[in-house]
């Protein structure tokens, strides 16, 4: 069976922590880690199944080709990659305190822009137990992916990330 690929950016940081605690959640030999930085579309044709890693910095270059930084530049590959067939899940790491609302923004952003190739992400959270006031993350009331909040709610991430894998697996096979 393929590996599970995490594929995140940035490298270090709260995003880079919880690609780790996804690869060892779902075991070291089903999960291969890909920093978006280092890949161009290719690395999807490698996968069945991909857990897209991303925080929220403010918005940069999203709505433009230009490479900024490691997801600008990974955007302008999204187009060179085979989607058929595809299970994508996204997570976001946010701050729900200092940008209550703007909380995880680039999880939508992403959504959308993975919209344009038909590809249909799956692993929608409710947004029960966070304190926000607005994202465009939402979609019908539900998180594309799964927020985290390390800033504020560090001793959450695992409990919230292992519910999160435990329903992809029954519900997508992850
Ligand atoms: C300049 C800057 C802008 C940020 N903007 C947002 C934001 O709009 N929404 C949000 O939820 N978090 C925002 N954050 C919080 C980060 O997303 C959060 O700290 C995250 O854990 C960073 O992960 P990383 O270090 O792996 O990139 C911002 C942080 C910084 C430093």
């Amino acid at each position: 069976m393929k590996k599970i690929g995490i594929l995140y950016g940035p490298e270090k940081g709260s995003v880079g922590k919880v690609a780790n605690i996804i690869a060892k959640e779902l075991g070291e030999d089903k999960a291969e880690l890909v920093l978006v930085k280092d890949s161009g579309g290719q690395i999807i044709d490698r996968f069945d199944r991909i857990i897209f890693g991303i925080s929220t910095l403010g918005r940069t270059n999203w709505d433009s080709e230009h490479e900024d930084d490691d997801w600008d530049g990974f955007f302008t590959h999204l187009k060179e990659a085979h989607w058929e067939g595809k299970q994508v899940a996204i997570y976001g790491l946010g701050d729900q305190i200092n940008y209550p609302d703007h909380f995880v923004d680039a999880m939508g952003w992403l959504n959308e822009k993975l919209k344009k190739f038909n590809v249909k992400v799956v692993g929608f959270c409710e947004d029960e137990g966070y304190q926000y006031n607005d994202s465009e993350a939402l979609e019908n009331g539900k998180f594309v992916g799964l927020p985290l909040d390390e800033d504020n709610e560090a001793e959450k991430t695992l409990g919230r990330v292992q519910a999160w894998l435990k329903m992809l697996h029954e519900a997508y096979g992850f």
